[in-house]
């Protein structure tokens, strides 16, 4: 199902999910419930888990429009943000280069908004690079990193233990792991086999703890605006974890 993520109404949703004012993604004239508005720039929250002290090495697992790995070079020296769909990594390598993307907004029906991408503040791009890969294999040669961050993307891996098994390698010794996941497990993405037995937290402490410590686990809510009036909001499950 990965073909999802190369649509370019897809596209376009996750612009606007990770470089969107507020107020581009709701309506400054509606009155939306405080929890909304609190949902909004998820791809600055997650990375934001990481201690803040400067590293040399970042990589961010299924990166979309990059959002999270721009943020993350803030404190890494590089980053390299990883995605499978080659529609995100070509709008996050434009980002990187041209500094701005233009796109639409759907409100509803055939009407859309122009709208324009912008890299944030204060972030040089210039430690940031974007690859196509696949997340469950990984080339071997990736080397290990002071920071992984995998926002949302385990519960869209048909073979998620494969990156689980990975992680050990991937996150170099006293590095930090942060995981994202709203645990919508879908037979469209992963067959029923390969969903946790139990529950999603007790399912990544039985593959990560022999090599990691969890540090910490909370909910950060996110909100994807399909149009002027449909939105996805949801909660996602973040663990924080050192490797040993
Ligand atoms: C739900 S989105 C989350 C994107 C982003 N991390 C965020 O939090 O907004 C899932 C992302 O994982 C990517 N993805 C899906 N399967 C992948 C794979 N096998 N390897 C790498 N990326 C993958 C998709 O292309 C998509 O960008």
């Amino acid at each position: 199902m990965s073909e999802v993520y190369e649509d370019p109404q897809i596209l376009d949703e996750y612009l606007l999910f990770h470089f969107g004012r507020g107020n581009e993604i709701l309506d400054p004239m509606v009155q939306y419930p405080e929890g909304m508005k609190q949902a909004l720039d998820f791809a600055v929250r997650t990375p934001s888990h990481f201690s803040k002290k400067p590293v040399a090495k970042g990589l961010d697992l299924g990166c979309a429009v990059g959002r999270s790995t721009f943020e993350m070079a803030r404190h890494c020296q590089e980053v390299v943000g990883v995605d499978f769909s080659h529609r995100f990594i070509a709008a996050a390598n434009l980002l990187k280069n041209e500094g701005k993307l233009d796109y639409s907004r759907l409100d509803e029906g055939l009407k859309k908004t122009h709208m324009t991408a912008r890299l944030p503040e204060g972030i040089d791009s210039s430690r940031v690079k974007f690859m196509q890969a696949d997340a469950m294999h990984l080339p071997a040669d990736l080397g290990s990193f002071d920071r992984v961050h995998a926002a949302n993307l385990l519960c869209r891996l048909s073979d998620p233990v494969l990156l689980l098994n990975r992680f050990g390698d991937l996150v170099a010794r006293g590095g930090e792991l942060v995981l994202a996941t709203p645990c919508t497990w879908l037979e469209t993405y992963t067959p029923r086999e390969n969903w946790p037995r139990s529950n999603t937290f007790d399912w990544l402490r039985e593959y990560l703890s022999e090599t990691f410590d969890l540090r910490s686990e909370c909910d950060e809510p996110f909100l994807i605006r399909e149009t002027a009036r449909k939105f996805q909001w949801t909660r996602s499950m973040i663990t924080v974890w050192k490797r040993r």
